[in-house]
């Protein structure tokens, strides 16, 4: 069996969703851009999980790297069944609206790296016919919020970009999930979102990721709630939408 590659093996989400891989004992291709982390993750799983673990340095905004980098991975595991992308920029929506450079850094690490770094891994599943893509991206994609409209449309385009490759790999049987969290209880969010019973725990974003790949499901809202959540928010007319608060 190839290996999985977790792009941003680092994050909240990642670090759990690497564990629910390893309990099926998977073999892991952890990639980003803290070594040390990196290297604690992979201790912790071999010990746990007696698996086989690796680790790869990315940065998802070195895009001139990421051909090297994706080689590299192909020949160092032998064979990919998959790449799973879990890391992500949300920058604070008032202060990006002053400097660009916070604008731009979600842009480029939400969606110009995943562009890169995807058409990468979806030209070699496409040649390979078999295997899986998947990418976190999140429901403030869904419709534009004044309170996050920056963050939002890095998801928006991620979220686009997705469905496009699916239609592209559907023919080659490759599948393309489209993860699609609401407020999850991370970094990202820390200090950030209140406390609230819409906050979902990392673990169950993580079992819901790990379901929705063995279903081969093409998009997965979760917790499953926000599918509704967002669909109200979505019809609601827009001359009445620009008078909320949301
Ligand atoms: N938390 C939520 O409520 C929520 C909701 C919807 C969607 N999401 C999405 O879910 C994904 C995971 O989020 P999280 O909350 O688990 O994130 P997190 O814990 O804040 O971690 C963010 C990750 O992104 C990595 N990263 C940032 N810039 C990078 C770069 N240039 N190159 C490589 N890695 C980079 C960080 O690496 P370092 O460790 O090196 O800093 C870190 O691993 C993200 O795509 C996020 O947008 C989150």
């Amino acid at each position: 069996m190839g290996a999985i590659l977790v792009l941003g093996a680092t994050s909240t989400i990642a670090r759990e969703t690497v564990h629910q891989f390893a309990a099926e004992r998977k073999k892991l291709v952890l990639a980003g851009r803290n070594m040390e982390e990196l290297e604690r993750i992979k201790q912790d799983l071999e010990v746990r999980y007696q698996i086989q673990v690796s680790v790869k340095a990315f940065d998802a905004l070195a895009f001139e790297q990421h051909q090297g980098f994706f080689d590299e991975v192909v020949v160092e595991s032998g064979e990919l069944e998959g790449v799973i992308l879990m890391y992500g920029a949300m920058e604070d929506q008032k202060e990006s609206e002053q400097d660009f450079d916070l604008s731009r850094k979600m842009i480029d690490v939400n969606y110009t790296s995943a562009v890169s770094i995807l058409n990468i891994a979806a030209n070699y599943f496409e040649k390979q016919r078999r295997g899986f893509i998947c990418a976190v991206s999140s429901v403030a994609g869904d419709r534009g919020r004044k309170s996050n409209y920056i963050y939002g449309s890095t998801k928006a385009g991620l979220t686009v970009y997705m469905q496009g490759l699916r239609n592209r790999l559907h023919e080659a049987g490759v599948n393309v999930l489209t993860v699609k969290p609401g407020m999850v209880d991370t970094k990202m969010t820390y200090g950030v979102v209140d406390d609230s019973f819409l906050l979902a725990s990392p673990k169950k974003v993580a079992k819901d990721i790990n379901s929705g790949l063995k279903k081969k499901r093409d998009v997965l809202y979760t917790p499953w709630f926000w599918i509704i959540i967002m669909l109200i928010i979505k019809l609601i007319p827009e001359k009445i939408f620009k008078r909320t608060d949301i």
